[in-house]
């Protein structure tokens, strides 16, 4: 899709669709009131005929040759006082595919007449267009499927120049795609080999340096956890490492991310019912968000050396799987009883966060589809974030970029209290926490046990946010890339 801007006005520019914005509950304002005045108050008597104007609301008028755009799309944009660009990246995600219901390959787009900066209007509808479109389509053979004629040229209407912020939103844009065609792919076609010649891919592409470890290494640098998981699969496992230092910072402390790559979880002996396990696909989710913003800091010139880390591993039953019971030992020495081969996530991050806290870095985030239980606390609209007490600051600031880019977190707490429910008995540590409660908790205090105290970190839980099963404004139905743009934005920041 070409995006572009152009400095004709609404009311003069030659268009198949011409896109006007709408405060809901207020007097018509902007272009929309002109418009008004030339079709007559058609646009009053939408309004007055049940044109709501919330958030995403479209309809489709005809210009019957009054302008020189054919037809206008009314787009709701919700109420004035609660606008902000969350709010205007869904109201243009509906708009674009109101264009590719019309099978129109080009459509204009006037920009509301708000406090929003104009280049941070026009660098959000990039995103939502971008996003809003996006179409999984890789194993569909019928020709609906795969003719949707989507957007081709999308022209904002503006006489500032945008060019930058179009520019940095497609990049953006593009990485989260990427995190989704990964995490959307089957399971029969990504192992963690794949994960790892993903990774050479994005290296290749950047200039990054990229080293993988296979099984044999695996266990040679002490990644107990990391094996265990992963040797119950004929699909070993892999340790990937990616590094970004643009010149003059190879010897800076690294910012470091950490990113859960089971390429399918089927829970191993502690095997999960069949209801839904199909979802395990998305088990390398927290790996696609670390792997696609890797892929995005040359394009996005980012100035600091950034490390990202996926352990990645297939959790399956077999002759050699590891079994209720087990007790392995991670990187850091510690011991941890292996009560539940279902909570294999937080051993193999375990391995990978010891191994990140080696590497002295100013701080480490690591993303994870953790556990089940933070979607029975926060649904699908946040998902859950932790920190220990160095990585307060940090935490603050990446809600903060999350609240920017529409992907909301919420914080749990990390007490005392919690960290002793993943005590050991026999072994230092043991997987599983309490029988009830706390299930989310319960896997953020045990990472902490593989983090050094001084490191600010946080961990992302996004378990319940990678991959939806109903349409959402900026996601048809299936992967979602949660966490690639705010990951950016929050190292925009730092
Ligand atoms: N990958 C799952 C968590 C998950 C659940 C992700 C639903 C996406 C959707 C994780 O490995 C897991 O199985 N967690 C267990 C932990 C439990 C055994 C302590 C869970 O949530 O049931
Ligand atoms: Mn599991
Ligand atoms: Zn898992």
């Amino acid at each position: 899709m070409k995006i572009e801007t152009d400095t004709t006005s609404p009311l003069e520019i030659k268009t198949h669709c011409l896109i006007v914005p709408v405060f809901q509950g207020e007097d018509i304002s902007g272009t929309a009131a002109e418009l008004n005045g030339k079709l007559n108050g058609l646009i009053a008597q939408v309004i007055e005929d049940g044109f709501k104007g919330s958030v995403g609301d479209t309809r489709v008028l005809y210009t019957q040759g009054v302008l020189p755009a054919q037809r206008t799309i009314l787009l709701g944009i919700g109420k004035r006082e609660k606008f902000d660009l969350n709010k205007w990246r869904k109201a243009v995600s509906k708009a674009a595919r109101a264009v590719r219901a019309l099978k129109k390959t080009e459509a204009s787009l006037a920009l509301p007449d708000s406090d929003s900066a104009t280049a941070d209007l026009a660098g959000a509808a990039t995103e939502a267009a971008i996003l809003g479109l996006h179409v999984y389509n890789d194993f569909k053979t019928d020709e609906e499927s795969l003719n949707l004629k989507p957007l081709e040229n999308l022209t904002i209407l503006t006489g500032d120049d945008c060019s930058n912020a179009i520019a940095r939103a497609e990049t953006i844009a593009q990485a989260n795609l990427r995190a989704r065609a990964w995490v959307n792919a089957p399971s029969n076609t990504k192992s963690p080999d794949f994960l790892a010649n993903s990774a050479r891919v994005v290296a290749q592409e950047n200039e990054l340096r990229c080293e993988i470890w296979d099984e044999f290494q695996i266990q040679a640098e002490k990644m107990g956890a990391l094996y265990g998981v992963g040797m119950g699969s004929d699909n070993a496992p892999r340790f990937i490492i990616l590094e970004y230092a643009p010149a003059g910072t190879e010897e800076d402390a690294p910012i470091i991310l950490v990113g859960k790559g089971m390429t399918f979880d089927s829970g191993g002996y502690s095997l999960k019912p069949s209801t839904s396990m199909e979802e395990m696909k998305d088990d390398m989710a927290g790996a696609a968000v670390v792997l696609a913003t890797m892929s995005a800091l040359r394009p996005l010139e980012f100035e600091k050396r950034v490390i990202g880390i996926v352990p990645s591993a297939e959790n399956m039953v077999s002759g050699r799987a590891q079994r209720p019971g087990d007790i392995v030992t991670a990187r850091n020495g510690k011991t941890i009883e292996v009560l539940n081969t279902d909570a294999e996530g937080r051993l193999i991050l375990a391995d990978a966060l010891s191994y990140a806290s080696e590497l002295q870095p100013v701080a480490i985030l690591d993303y994870a589809t953790l556990t089940g239980a933070v979607r029975i606390a926060l649904g699908q609209e946040a998902a859950g974030i932790f920190a220990n007490e160095a990585g307060q600051e940090l935490q603050g600031k990446t809600i903060a970029a999350g609240q920017k880019t529409g992907e909301p977190l919420w914080p749990f707490p990390m007490w005392d209290e919690y960290k002793e429910h993943v005590k050991g008995t026999i072994s230092d540590l043991k997987n599983l926490g309490q029988e009830r409660g706390a299930g989310s908790i319960a896997g953020a205090v045990f990472l902490e046990n593989f983090v050094a105290d001084s490191i600010p970190w946080c961990h992302l839980d996004i378990a319940a946010l990678s991959l939806v099963r109903d349409e959402r404004f900026l996601t048809q139905r299936g992967a979602t890339g949660f966490g690639v743009r705010l990951t950016l934005e929050l190292l925009n920041n730092m």
